[in-house]
């Protein structure tokens, strides 16, 4: 799709992938309504931003509050007057440990930011993006959408909802003006560890250190992105860990869960 002039509204636009997805965009001549709920985030992207800044409009809003959420398209409107595009970014993982040592309150928050917020926003803003000759919505899943990660499970799980969701959008719009595609990141340099308040006991593993794949910069994750949506992808892998395991889970899905078990255990040692 053609990028100048459009307007994105795009999720977690305060951090990580989404500050990169907001700051790509201006700088491809869109326009961005980046939501989050971390304000300092948004003033930062804001700021990094320079002159695009006044490109860009900042909107404090929790994903998982519905209502917020279904109050922000008249807001998007007022300041940009339409909406092409929607990527939904925003997430957050659990902490490093067993489904039988999850607690419910830590389930129910994940499912409700990673699934819940992803499917208000995309209700939200469906009708507007109906009325638009060419639109786009990006859901941003991940590698451990498509295969488990122990310590992860309800991450993995949310984060599979969303592939699924996302994949069913895509054929219900097949023959609308929306395209839709669901991007799986392996590991991207970003703190969401910290900023989800997940202790990691080997911060070697979790930034992929300790593997033979590097974690991508948050920029080229962005760039990736973007260009996965402008070729129409159905589904983006970012990073070669997300399309090895790709391959891998395709042949033998139990050797690939095996493989990434044995990858995580220091993560999950007692
Ligand atoms: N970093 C990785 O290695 C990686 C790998 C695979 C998938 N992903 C996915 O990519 C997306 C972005 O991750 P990131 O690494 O940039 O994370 P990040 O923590 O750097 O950024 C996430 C942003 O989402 C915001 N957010 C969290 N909860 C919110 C809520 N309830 N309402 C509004 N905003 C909220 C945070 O404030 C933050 O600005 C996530 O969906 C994540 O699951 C990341």
């Amino acid at each position: 799709m053609n990028i100048k002039d459009s307007v994105f509204v795009i999720t977690g636009g305060g951090n990580g992938i989404g500050r990169e997805l907001v700051l790509n965009l201006l700088s491809k001549g869109a326009r961005v309504a980046a939501a989050d709920i971390d304000q300092a985030g948004l003033d930062e992207t804001h700021r990094l931003a320079g002159t695009a800044s006044d490109q860009m409009s900042r909107h404090n809003v929790d994903i998982t509050n519905m209502e917020a959420v279904l109050a922000l398209p008249t807001k998007i409107i007022e300041k940009h007057g339409c909406v092409d595009g929607l990527i939904n970014n925003a997430g957050v993982i659990q902490p490093f440990v067993k489904i039988n040592d999850l607690d419910y309150d830590t389930i129910e928050w994940v499912m409700n930011v990673n699934f819940f917020g992803s499917v208000y926003m995309t209700k939200a803003f469906l009708p507007l993006l109906l009325e638009r000759p060419e639109a786009s919505i990006i859901n941003i899943s991940s590698m451990g959408g498509f295969i488990s990660v122990p310590g992860q499970g309800v991450y993995g799980a949310s984060q599979a909802a969303l592939k699924l969701f996302t994949e069913a959008l895509y054929a219900e719009l097949a023959d609308t003006n929306i395209n839709v595609s669901v991007v799986f990141p392996g590991a991207v340099n970003t703190d969401i560890a910290a900023r989800s308040g997940a202790v990691i006991k080997s911060p070697q593993d979790e930034q992929g250190k300790g593997s033979s794949f590097k974690p991508k910069p948050p920029a080229q994750a962005a760039e990736e992105i973007i260009n996965g949506m402008v070729k129409r992808r159905f589904h983006i892998f970012v990073g070669s860990d997300s399309k090895y395991m790709n391959f891998l889970y395709r042949i033998s899905p139990r050797s690939a869960t095996n493989f990434i078990a044995r990858q995580m255990r220091a993560l999950l040692e007692e």
